[in-house]
């Protein structure tokens, strides 16, 4: 059995989306248990202060800790923040690839520039990232690749097509992933949070139209909590890690009903734009 507190001391993990939200209490978390943690985002600021942040976590000063501020969207920005991690402190052993978005809303009234960066950036992105730390791993027959996805990730929502198709595409991706790295000895698991307390579910409340504001009431659940789960995921080996008890019995549900899903998601939207047209009147 592998202790979670001893299971990752003196490895190398890199963060993307590591000055915020789930990333950053990932990061902070397996700082506490003596990695040596590497945050990638876009944006100076946040980074410093996130990796200020990690650094207060470590257990030991003999741990490194970096950030590297870079697109994962873009091939050779992905390529050359794994090759700055690897100068200074050694090949990423963990990966996790948190970097991601959303932008609720029906799919006749989004922007096709949106639809598309959706993509690149939850999808592609953690495609990059991984591509560009996989030839070391198979080097070294080790090494564990974590991808976010999302409980909208096995159920596909109102008013969440692009969100939905592009955290079904890392669900896919990593599916495969695990069963071609498995025989090379690196782990693969996929990660499908409920609502999480994060800048990015402020920026997609903002964003909700009253319907899809009445149709969702769910749980929402602290990056520390999501981040234990995932960390302890990672230590046991786990590919798939569901977060929260909500996130849980949605994944359940869909498996029991079956065709029954849609029909009971058909008769909450129908409510909720019921209860929307009644506010109106
Ligand atoms: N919060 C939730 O309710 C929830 C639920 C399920 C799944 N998730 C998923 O969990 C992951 C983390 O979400 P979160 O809520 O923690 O988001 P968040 O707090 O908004 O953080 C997003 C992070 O990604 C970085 N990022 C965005 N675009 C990037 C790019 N092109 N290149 C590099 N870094 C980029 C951001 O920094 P910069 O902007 O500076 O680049 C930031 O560090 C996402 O994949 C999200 O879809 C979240």
């Amino acid at each position: 059995m592998i202790r979670v507190e001893t299971a990752f001391e003196g490895k190398v993990a890199l963060v993307t989306g590591g000055s915020s939200g789930i990333g950053l209490a990932t990061a902070r978390l397996l700082s506490e248990r003596g990695a040596h943690v590497w945050l990638v985002a876009r944006r100076r600021e946040p980074l410093q202060s996130a990796l200020s942040q990690v650094k207060g976590a470590c257990r030991s000063s003999s741990q490194l800790c970096g950030i590297i501020s870079a697109d994962v969207t873009d091939v050779k920005q992905a390529e050359a923040a794994v090759t700055e991690v690897t100068g200074a402190c050694g090949a990423p052993d963990i990966l996790v690839n948190s970097a991601g978005d959303v932008d609720p809303c029906v799919v006749q009234e989004m922007d096709m520039n949106v639809i598309r960066q959706l993509m690149e950036l939850n999808y592609f992105g953690g495609v990059n990232m991984t591509r560009a730390c996989l030839p070391s791993m198979i080097a070294r027959r080790s090494g564990h690749i974590v991808n976010i996805s999302s409980v909208y990730g096995f159920l596909g929502g109102y008013g969440y097509s692009a969100y939905c198709a592009s955290k079904f595409a890392v669900r896919g991706f990593s599916d495969s992933l695990r069963a071609e790295l498995k025989p090379l000895g690196i782990q693969v698991s996929v990660v499908f949070p409920q609502d999480t307390a994060t800048p990015q579910l402020e920026r997609e409340n903002q964003l909700k139209s009253p319907v899809i504001k009445a149709l969702y009431d769910s749980q929402v659940m602290t990056p520390e909590a999501v981040a234990r789960a995932i960390v302890r995921g990672i230590a046991r080996r786990q590919y798939i890690i569901i977060p929260g008890a909500e996130g849980r019995l949605v994944f359940l549900l869909t498996r029991v009903l079956g065709n029954g899903t849609y029909w009971l998601m058909d008769r909450l939207v129908a409510r909720s734009k019921k209860k929307v047209e009644s506010m109106r009147k």
